[in-house]
């Protein structure tokens, strides 16, 4: 296995103030098997709390006040802090800045943030009271990356927390940092494994072979398969392959043009493809999903070639026509 298929993910986590989702997340990063471990702790407020509990523990710690600085300037040295920690995901606990949107655009997919409402209810502050000015009869907290919209990124997990009668703010803002503290580590040990999930693998393959045009999908020795033309006729263009055969992989096989682009690709990216067993010999290429590195945009394009390769003649312009819409 590749290093980066062991290795636990690094993190910098961002913080403003008292940093007690930050203290969860590394004493969770020390129970035995985390995928994650925390790389960095940085603030925008060199006396905040979070700093201090950081350096008692051994993290690596990076401060800077933002007062007087340009939002860029400020982000800038955050991030670099960050990469310079070798943080592969930034983790905002409290951070209470507002980014710009090209660090946010960076790090897309890399940036998670925990806000303490059931979003997408109550974004911004206060949201406690707001919650019980509402009646409502659940609060809550979310984790969600981070887009440049405030707190409106994909949601990756929720707790919702009863709202007692006579709940003040404080008391409610009390039991949702209880739940927070449960939430954020599981949320994270899950999206940094998210790479080598089968079920995730399959599910954004599924959604990208079925955005191709008349596409449809079908088992095939038992494993889920996606075809172009009609549900009666239609031919293979890639295959689910979740460690067949004892392969370590799990790949997306798609045709390419023959043997010898198969053989040269493998040799020369032994980490990004694969000869798959018994399909290789009929010009099957395995792209292989399960590494912290692949992009999406490789794999998205190998459906469209491989679409492209199988589809009838009647039907093959359509990807063109759906590409310009
Ligand atoms: C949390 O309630 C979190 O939802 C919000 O800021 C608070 C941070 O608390 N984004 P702490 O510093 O982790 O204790």
């Amino acid at each position: 296995m590749p290093d980066h298929a062991t290795a636990t993910a690094k993190v910098a986590v961002f913080v403003s103030g008292t940093g007690t989702n930050m203290a969860a997340l590394l004493y969770a990063s020390r129970l035995p098997g985390s995928p994650y471990e925390i790389a960095l702790v940085a603030a925008n407020d060199p006396a905040a709390p979070a700093l201090a509990l950081a350096r008692a523990e051994g993290v690596p710690t990076f401060a800077l006040a933002h007062a007087g600085m340009a939002r860029e300037d400020h982000d800038a040295a955050m991030e670099r802090a960050a990469r310079d920690a070798g943080a592969q995901y930034i983790v905002l606990a409290g951070y209470m800045r507002i980014l710009t949107p090209g660090f946010v655009g960076r790090w897309e997919g890399r940036m998670l943030n925990i806000h303490p409402s059931l979003l997408p209810a109550y974004p911004g502050l206060d949201t406690h009271a707001r919650a019980i000015a509402a009646g409502d009869s659940y609060g809550g907290t979310s984790v969600h990356l981070v887009t440049e919209e405030l707190d409106a990124g994909e949601i990756l997990g929720q707790i919702a927390i009863a709202i007692q009668p006579g709940d003040t703010p404080a008391a409610l803002a009390a039991r949702v940092r209880l739940a927070e503290h449960q939430l954020y580590p599981r949320v994270l040990a899950d999206y940094v494994s998210r790479w080598n999930d089968p079920q995730h693998l399959l599910a954004r393959v599924r959604t990208l072979a079925l955005a191709l045009p008349q596409t449809h999908e079908r088992e095939s020795h038992g494993a889920p398969g996606f075809r172009v033309g009609t549900e009666k006729s239609g031919k293979f263009f890639a295959h689910f392959s979740d460690r067949h055969h004892g392969a370590p992989h799990v790949s997306l096989l798609v045709k390419c043009a023959g043997l010898d682009e198969l053989e040269t690709l493998v040799e020369a990216q032994p980490h990004a493809y694969h000869k798959p067993a018994y399909y290789g010999a009929s010009g099957w290429i395995g792209v292989i999903l399960n590494r912290a590195d692949l992009d999406w945009d490789d794999a998205a394009h190998w459906l469209r070639r491989s679409w492209q390769q199988v589809a009838p003649k009647s039907i093959a312009g359509l990807l063109d026509t759906a590409d310009a819409s």
